[in-house]
Formats: structure tokens, sequence, C-alpha cells
């Protein structure tokens, strides 16, 4: 068995554990109390939110297949926008709540206070009440990193609309099948993107996208760089002039705690994306929580979390979390290495950031550039950092601490999930000692194990690993998939009977700390990104060229994962340079530049069972340039399509 035991350890230093919320005697404390009554536990953190109508209720689970039910504070009632805005604006109005920093650097930063968000997202909410949204409606966000994408969440909340954020790195397509799966009323979008000075045409994206939607969807745009789009009368609706007539007060609707706050689609080993419920009460405390305690965020702090809003990292630490905590949260619109490999920490300099949270890709794309760009910057308001999406190996991990923590600055590895809402496992600043890529331990209420994958035998002791399952609830879980609970209970309830499955792999190691080893499932994570292997094989058979594919991950320096697609074609058609080319522009078209194939290799057979099953343990060995330790082939229908791919692979 491996283990970790042997990796270095930092133990918290004596001033961060002065200055930390929880400190080690603390964690222990809270954390037994968490697991030995989570009603008196979560009761008292419920009152980190304001309720409209106390709750009197707070855990209500069932994790039995079949009767998959979550409920937290369910008969509280509150509303998330007057969480975030309202209950500050006697305190804190004039207090910034968000720092913009475009994508040019010599735009000038925006610093829009608590007051200010207040009005906008009033205006953002009566302009969506005018054009027919209501309580319960669906609302889809298309948007660059722009502060009108919180107001637009916001405001959404406020009227208790549902949002749901689609990355702006996706396809026209597959906004679509978003819009078109949760049965949205209204696109909320901008004419375009900017990034990394290029931009993406998100107006003209959402037309192509509104081809293929019912006639009614409506569209509101938000005028952001000016640039020409077309203009459809009737079904598009000029925001910046909307609101600008809009009244700025806005009445929040009070929601249940158990009302949906949003969906989110997420891939998933099968099928099509699928859209994560996550509620009202129990997110927003759990968001608030970890955003508190994970960061160690205190009053004045400046915050920012590097992700896009269009994932979950982004809902639940730039806007959510942060904003019920009175923050200032910064948003950029840009990318790591514009206009140069500083960006990143001239930002940090510039605003004089405190807690600064990344994915590991982008650490290793910045630490490749050498570190005269972070040398030239001050970067010692810095006082925790943060990293979440992927595995981080040691030697980027070193590269945060040493160069950009200058060794003072803990590091949080936070492992979680879209499903989760919040972080379920991290070393928390005061109270852990840090090991490079582990993720140390669970935060308050989680309950992680390890079991068997086979037998589903949870795994006791230490030096162990299994796949990772949560034993029970916490506040910020999921509570369906939007439309489909059957699809819901089946996914995460199914494999192991009363757990929650996270469909990752894990070692708990000598000392008791977890290490997340990746996904056991056909889920690959492409720079932080997560994607389903069988969207992007489904996005290549309707190509016509195409008779089959079969994709997997493979270990890329910088991305984490890449992309590898082994193509069967069609038998007229012939592969070439320029097939290959055209196949990746149609994965681009079909799904979105985040799904590139980074290697198509043609595949005259594929390693298939006897009962036609796609041997993927071969076709990842074999992507990963492994052919020593392909394991039992005998079982295949026809063993020697493995000598054609490897001979194909190496050209040989
Ligand atoms: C992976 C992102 C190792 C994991 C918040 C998980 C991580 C998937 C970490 C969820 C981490 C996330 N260490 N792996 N710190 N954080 N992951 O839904 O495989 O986009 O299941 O949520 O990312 O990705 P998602």
């Amino acid at each position: 068995m491996t283990t970790q035991n042997e990796s270095p350890v930092y133990p918290p230093s004596a001033e961060t554990i002065a200055h930390a919320h929880v400190n080690a005697a603390e964690y222990d404390q809270m954390y037994t109390a968490s697991l030995a009554d989570p009603d008196a536990f979560w009761g008292a953190q419920g009152k980190r939110v304001d309720w409209i109508k106390p709750f009197t209720q707070v855990k209500d689970v069932n994790f039995n297949l079949g009767e998959v039910s979550i409920n937290w504070y369910a008969d509280g009632t509150l509303n998330v926008s007057a969480n975030c805005i309202d209950r500050h604006l006697a305190t804190r109005g004039d207090q910034t709540a968000i720092i913009f920093e475009a994508d040019n650097p010599d735009e000038p930063a925006r610093n829009i206070t608590y007051n200010e968000l207040h009005s906008s997202v009033c205006k953002m909410a009566n302009v969506l009440a005018s054009m027919g949204v209501a309580k319960g409606d669906r609302v889809i966000i298309y948007m660059p990193m722009i502060p009108e994408a919180a107001y637009a969440m916001l405001a959404c909340a406020r009227i208790g609309a549902i949002h749901s954020i689609v990355f702006a790195g996706f396809s026209p397509d597959a906004l679509a099948a978003r819009v078109n799966g949760c049965g949205a009323k209204v696109v909320i979008t901008a004419d375009h993107a900017p990034r990394g000075g290029r931009k993406t045409p998100l107006k003209s994206n959402a037309d192509a996208a509104l081809l293929h939607c019912k006639e009614d969807v409506k569209c509101l745009v938000v005028k952001h760089t000016g640039g020409q789009t077309t203009w459809i009368d009737g079904r598009d609706y000029d925001y910046n002039a909307l609101a600008a007539e809009a009244s700025a007060t806005c009445v929040p609707a009070e929601m249940n705690a158990e009302d949906p706050l949003f969906i989110l689609y997420t891939s998933g080993s099968t099928g099509q994306p699928k859209g994560v419920v996550h509620t009202t009460g129990g997110y927003l405390v759990y968001a608030a929580m970890t955003h508190e305690i994970t960061f160690d965020y205190h009053d004045g702090d400046i915050f920012w979390c590097t992700a896009d809003v269009g994932w979950v990292t982004g809902h639940s630490y730039i806007v959510y979390g942060p904003l019920a905590n009175g923050a200032t949260t910064l948003m950029f619109e840009g990318v790591p290495t514009y206009p140069d490999a500083s960006r990143f920490w001239q930002v940090c300099e510039k605003h004089k950031v405190n807690q600064f949270y990344t994915a590991p890709t982008a650490l290793r794309a910045l630490m490749g550039q050498g570190n005269e760009w972070v040398e030239k910057c001050d970067l010692s308001s810095l006082r925790i950092l943060g990293t979440v999406g992927e595995p981080i190996n040691p030697e980027a991990w070193n590269w945060y601490n040493d160069v950009i923590g200058q060794g003072r600055c803990p590091i949080v590895d936070t492992w979680w999930q879209t499903e989760t809402g919040g972080h379920l496992m991290t070393p928390l600043p005061g109270a852990h000692a840090m090991k490079p890529g582990s993720a140390m331990k669970p935060f308050f209420g989680i309950q992680p194990v390890v079991l068997d994958p086979t037998s589903g035998v949870e795994i006791n002791g230490n030096d162990v690993d299994g796949v990772l399952c949560i034993k029970d609830s916490w506040p910020g879980q999921m509570r369906t998939i939007w439309g489909d609970h059957e699809r819901f209970q089946k996914t995460y309830f199914s494999d192991y009977k009363g757990y929650y499955f996270t469909g990752d792999g894990c070692k708990r190691d000598g000392d008791g700390d977890y290490w997340i080893t990746g996904r056991v499932d056909d889920v690959i994570n492409v720079s932080g990104h997560r994607m389903g292997t069988a969207e992007v094989e489904s996005a290549l058979v309707a190509h016509v060229a195409v008779a089959e594919a079969a994709v997997v991950g493979y270990p890329h320096p910088i991305k984490g994962q890449g992309i590898y697609c082994y193509v069967t074609l069609m038998n007229d058609a012939e592969p070439s340079d320029a097939l290959l080319k055209e196949l990746r522009t149609w994965v681009r078209t079909e799904i979105g530049p985040i799904a590139s194939p980074d290697v198509i290799q043609w595949a005259p057979g594929l390693p298939k069972t006897r009962s036609g099953k796609i041997m993927r343990r071969i076709l990842r060995k074999i992507a990963e340039n492994d052919f020593g330790s392909l394991g039992d082939i005998s079982t295949l229908a026809d063993p020697s399509v493995v000598d054609d791919l490897i001979a194909n692979r190496t050209g040989k």
C-alpha cells in the first residue's frame, strides 16, 4: 500500500494560529460536536444568516435509495439577496462589495459599494420582473466576468427566480441544451466577453442558441463593450436602457429554505450534463461558513477567487459566500497571462489582496514562465492561499508556497464539488498542518468514508485507499437533479447504499489525513474544468465521418488532464490532417472551446469485450504511453486491435 507518510509536513505558524477563527483544539471540539448533535450544531450555524421566519427544524435527511430526500431548515424563510446585500447596508453601505478588474489593465478598476450593489440588483430585479419573470421561473445567465453577472444572480435570488449560469466558453449548442433543459424564460447575456485581449461574441452565440429554443424565450442584453450585435425587436431587451428607467428598490421575495436558488449543469460519467440543484437556506449557511473559516476571512479583508461565475467555485466563493459575510470580493474579467504572466500578481499588489484562491492549472502555467514575473510585484498583503478543482502536484504546491506565499501563507487545498455547494475537506489555516497535495481534514459535519470499490464495505483505520463516500448530509449538499430525482438517486446513492458517492478515489494516510486520487468514473478534469468523456464522444459521433469514438483523459503537464480521442471512421471516410482539424473544430462547436481534443488518434478498431463494452482501462494506458501494464487483454473480442492501437500511437 502506498502511503504519503514521507510527505513533508508544514504546521501552522504561531501567527497564523493566533489570527485564525479556529485552532486545533477548537476544531476537534467543534468537529466532534458537529457529528454528535447535527441539529444543535447546524441550528447554531443557521443563525449566520437572517431569516424572515426563523426555522424550528434543522436536519431532515434520508439517504436510502428510493427515498432519498434532503432538507435543511425546512420551515424557515429568507431571501438570499437580502442576506448578501440589505443586511449590510446599515453598517457597511459605503464599503466596497465588489472590486471589478477588467481584462484590459489600462481600464480603471471599479469599486462597487454595498449601497450601489443594492440599487443595481434592485434595478435588474425590476427589469426581470417587467419581462415577466416570477418566483420559480428559470433564468439562464451567459455572461462575461463582469459585475452585471453578479447583479443578475442576486436579482434572480431577489425575486425568487432560479438562475442557471452557463460558462461563457460553452458553444451555442451547449447553451441551447441548457435553456431547453431547465425551461428558461429569459437568457441574460452581454454583447461581447473580452478575455485575454480577444472577444467572444456572446450575443451572437445566444442568437444562434435561441434558434433552437422556444420562440417565447427572451434575451436581456448588457451592453458591455458596445460592440455591434444583431437585434430582434420584441425578443431582445436592452438592459442598460431598461435599468436606467427602473426603480432602485425591490422588495425581496420571501423564499422557503428549500426553494431552489440555482441550477448548475455539470458533467457526469454518462449522458448529458445534469442540472445540479441547490436550495436557499442550507446552501447560503454553508457557503458563508466555509468562506469565513477555510479562508480565515476577517472584516476588511480583500478576497479574490479567480474562478469564473460559470462554475460552482464562482457561485460560492465570488458571490454568495463572500457577500453573505459582508466581504469585499474581487471579480477579474481576464486571464492570468494577459497582457503578461505577471497579471495575477499585479492585481494582488494593486488591490492589496489578502486571500487568493485559484486552480492548480493556472499555477502550473505561471510557474513555467519563471519567477521574474512574480518577483517584481509586492505580494506582502497575501495571507492565505487556496487551491481547488484538481489534485495539486507537489512542484506546483511548493512554488505556490515558496514563491507566491513566500513561506508565510497557509495553503488551503480545498476538495469539493459542484454537488457539495462548498468545501468538504481542506486544512484549516490555524488548526491543521499542511502536506503538499493533501486535502487533509473534513470540514465540520462531514464524515468521509473510504470504501472498498467492489464490496462497498467501509475500510477502517489508516494507510488505506478506496472510493470516497460521505456518510451523512450537510446543509450545502445538492438536493436533486433538475427534473430527474431518479437520476439523482441513481448517480449518487445507488452504487454504495446509504452513502453519498463522490466519484473520487481517495487515500487516508498513516496520520489519518485525506488525499484525493482523482475520479474513479469517466469524468476528467481538464484545466480544472470538469468534463464527461461521454459528452465528447457523443459530439464526435455526431460527425458524418465518425463511426465510433472513445475518449479518455491522459496526464498533461499544464492542464492536469488532456482530452485523448480514439476515432473510428466510417468506411467511406479517409483519415487526413484536414479531417483531424475538422473534428477538432466540430467538438468546439458542439460543446465549446474547453472541450477541444488535445489528441485524436485514428483507431481502425476499439478494444471491446465480447459483450461490446469498450475497455477504457486499456485506452488510458495507451494514451499514457504505458504499454507494459495493459493487464489482461484475453477477454477482448479481438485482442489484435490493441497492437494496431499501439502501432498507431508510436507510429511504428
Ligand atoms: C476534483 C469544483 C483534488 C475532484 C469545486 C472533484 C479536486 C471534482 C479538488 C469536482 C482538490 C476538486 N483536490 N481534486 N482540492 N477539488 N477536485 O464539480 O475530482 O467542477 O470530484 O467542482 O474536481 O469538480 P467540480
